[in-house]
């Protein structure tokens, strides 16, 4: 099988920058996509010839393993070219401007960029500045599309459904482009995001985007149906606002004993990495509720779909 069996039709944009510009049937028709793509790495040999003579290039500026790995490897099981601009070693330290970068990559032939960026937007401006296809990898505080995609797509795997589901997101929401990205497409499929951390962490702007704010995890406990524990950014520890990590596991920390309090089916996802013995003991994290490496696995399938859907959006296009 090359092309997944999900409905053509639906999807027709060559650029994937944010959650907040998808419909809810583009979103579903990239799960189903990536449901069809799933059996592609049980092969011996795992690789469909989808986009023979195309070339994928990543560029991070900013620390990945999960999403660069898993996107390197998507575009090699779609049979790709696959180009890695290592940033350390790239002509960006001698002053050239990300455009620039994107512009000279583009002249040798690319076919699809996939950008990590520490400022919100770079992906968007590249969009406009390129002809290519442009991949949101992650923009600063703004949007990690495909994490949220494949969280999405484990919900659905594992719980059959996301409408009707309480979805809590637990940690530092306000610097979390993940958090931003999840509940845009928790809510698109209908379920019900719970926003819990510390008041500074979590302010209540959020219930502007139709979120829940609790700042009592307890509380909330048995009522959720999927607990996502984000990671806690050590670097900003020092910052005002910020609990010491030991005050963070008294209150928000997931362990044996609160898992004891949700329900007897709750799911626990991590988008990683982790920072075990902080949002997680490593007895849950290793546990049978646990999706974080089921997360890392789906997150391949959910980046062919989208390398494949931008790709075939664009040769209709040109
Ligand atoms: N979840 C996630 O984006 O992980 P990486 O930073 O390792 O890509």
């Amino acid at each position: 099988m090359i092309a997944p069996s999900a409905e053509a039709g639906v999807w027709h944009r060559k650029h994937l920058l944010s959650i907040a510009e998808l419909s809810r049937a583009e979103i579903v028709h990239v799960l189903d996509t990536a449901a069809g793509f799933q059996e592609v790495s049980t092969r011996s040999v795992k690789k469909v010839p989808a986009l023979r003579g195309r070339v994928v290039v990543t560029m991070f500026f900013e620390e990945s393993t999960r999403t660069r790995l898993s996107f390197e490897l998507a575009a090699q099981r779609l049979s790709a070219d696959v180009l890695d601009l290592a940033e350390k070693m790239s002509s960006t330290g001698k002053g050239e401007t990300l455009v620039d970068t994107a512009k000279n990559i583009e002249a040798m032939g690319v076919d699809i960029m996939v950008v990590r960026h520490p400022a919100a937007g770079a992906a968007q401006r590249l969009s406009e500045e390129v002809g290519c296809c442009v991949v949101n990898a992650g923009d600063g505080l703004h949007a990690h599309p495909t994490q949220a995609l494949l969280d999405a797509f484990t919900i659905r795997e594992r719980k059959g459904r996301v409408e009707g589901l309480n979805v809590a997101i637990v940690g530092d929401i306000h610097h979390s482009r993940v958090a931003r990205s999840d509940i845009r497409v928790l809510q698109k499929l209908g379920a019900t995001v719970w926003l819990c951390g510390p008041p500074t962490l979590v302010p209540r702007t959020f219930e502007s985007m139709g979120a829940r704010v609790a700042w009592d995890f307890e509380s909330i406990l048995p009522e959720m149906d999927v607990i996502s524990m984000l990671r806690i950014q050590k670097e900003r520890m020092s910052a005002s606002g910020f609990p010491s990590a030991r005050e963070y596991v008294r209150f928000f920390g997931m362990n044996r004993e609160r898992l004891r309090k949700c329900k007897p089916d709750v799911l626990i996802m991590h988008p990683g990495p982790v920072n075990r013995g902080i949002e997680l003991s490593p007895d849950v994290a290793d546990g049978p509720h646990s999706s974080i490496l089921r997360q890392v696995t789906n997150g391949l399938a959910v980046r062919m779909a989208v390398l494949f859907l931008c790709q075939q959006a664009a040769a209709q296009v040109d």
